[in-house]
This record gives structure tokens, sequence and C-alpha cells, in this order.
């Protein structure tokens, strides 16, 4: 399975992807990281992984529009079967979201659908809940509104900032979005009527958590 990674950033999740492929353990390769940002660390991550890479950048073009046309030209140039959004801080336009319907997946902090959008941290605790997470999903044209593939829950402790969480919940992203891709490399993902079938999966109905664990 070949995959193009779209970074704007530090690209932890990124490189816990390249680790994954680099392991050997699955049947996938990063053929392309794409970023939107020229100095994004990731493509410091890429490059020590020999990856290829590629900058373009949003300012460069005329609107939305011509930038995902830009991309999806890079990406399908580099011959992707799977897309993963690594911390990619542009809104796609829905053309780009159809072009890559079904092979298009983002990694988000927080428990969807509670928690769309930015500073979901912050959002979490002022909310209050005792739970966040992290969610992979498929990307629709929607604000983080697609079908999810799998989730990370973790405890948010009363002390907790938003740092102190999104720390907490990045730990489990780079868990999290390795394992969501190795359920595509392993062809277990399945798109039925909107919602997202794993096959081969290991059940736990007693996994509950309880916080405060008092
Ligand atoms: C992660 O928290 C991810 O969930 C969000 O952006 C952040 C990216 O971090 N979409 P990194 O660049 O992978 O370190």
């Amino acid at each position: 399975m070949r995959i193009g990674v779209l970074i704007s950033g530090g690209g932890t999740n990124l490189q816990a992807l390249i680790d994954l492929c680099q392991a050997g353990s699955v049947n996938a390769e990063i053929v392309l990281v794409l970023s939107n940002v020229a100095t994004a660390f990731g493509l410091e991550r890429a490059k020590r992984g020999s990856i290829p890479t590629q900058v373009i950048e949003h300012k460069g073009y005329d609107g939305r529009g011509p930038f995902d046309k830009a991309m999806i030209q890079a990406l399908d140039g580099a011959g992707v079967d799977l897309v993963c959004l690594a911390g990619f801080m542009r809104l796609l336009t829905p053309e780009f979201v159809r072009h890559f319907s079904g092979r298009l997946i983002n990694i988000h902090p927080a428990l969807l659908p509670a928690f769309p959008g930015l500073h979901v941290q912050q959002q979490a605790i002022d909310a209050g809940v005792r739970f966040s997470g992290a969610t992979v999903h498929f990307v629709d044209e929607g604000m983080d509104t697609g079908p999810i593939i799998a989730q990370a829950v973790v405890p948010i402790m009363l002390e907790d900032d938003a740092d102190a969480l999104a720390a907490r919940i990045l730990k489990q992203e780079h868990r999290l979005y390795p394992l969501a891709v190795r359920l595509f490399a392993e062809n277990r993902v399945r798109l039925i009527d909107g919602k997202v079938e794993i096959s081969d999966c290991a059940q736990d109905p007693e996994g509950a958590m309880i916080n405060p664990p008092c």
C-alpha cells in the first residue's frame, strides 16, 4: 500500500507512521510527504527516513481550488492508495475530498463527534468531561464529521491544562494512527452505509473505564 502523508508542522504522527512502515511488519510504504509549510519539521523527519518530500505552499496559489489541484497532482503522481492527514492545518475543498473518497483519513485529538474543530483539548476541559482522546476517521466534506475508524480514550485529570491534556492524547495518537493504517494495509477496513466495519477484531465488552477511579 502506497501512502501519502500531508503535514504542516512537527510531524510526530508522521514519525509514528514512518516507524510503522520501516519496521517491515506491514505491507505499506510512505511514498510522499507533502507539506504546505516549508519549515515544517516533519519534512526533516521524512528526509531522515529517505522518504520523498514536496512543499506546496498555499500562499503561492490563488485560492483553495488551485492549491488542492496541485496537491492532487502530486499525490496522484506518486500513485498513493491512502492519504493520511497528520497535523495538516488547511481545510480541503470538496473536490479534493471527493477525489480521494474512501482513501483519505485524519487523526483528531478528541473523541469525535464531540469537540470538532480547533482548540479541542481546551474545549474538553471547559466542558468538564472526564475522558477525552483521539479519533482516526475518514474525511468527508464536513469538519471532522467523517466515519470513525478507531479511537483511543484518555482520562482528564482535575489539574490538567490544555497542554497537559494534549500531551497525554498525543502519546496515544502515536499508537492509534499506526494501528489504523495497519488495518488498511491488511485490507480490514470497510465503509458500509456510512459506518466503518473492521474485520477479524477482538472485542472486549468489559473494557469500561471510570474516572475518577475513587
Ligand atoms: C495532532 O494532535 C493531531 O491530532 C492534530 O494535529 C496534531 C499534529 O501533531 N490533527 P504532529 O504534527 O503529528 O506532532
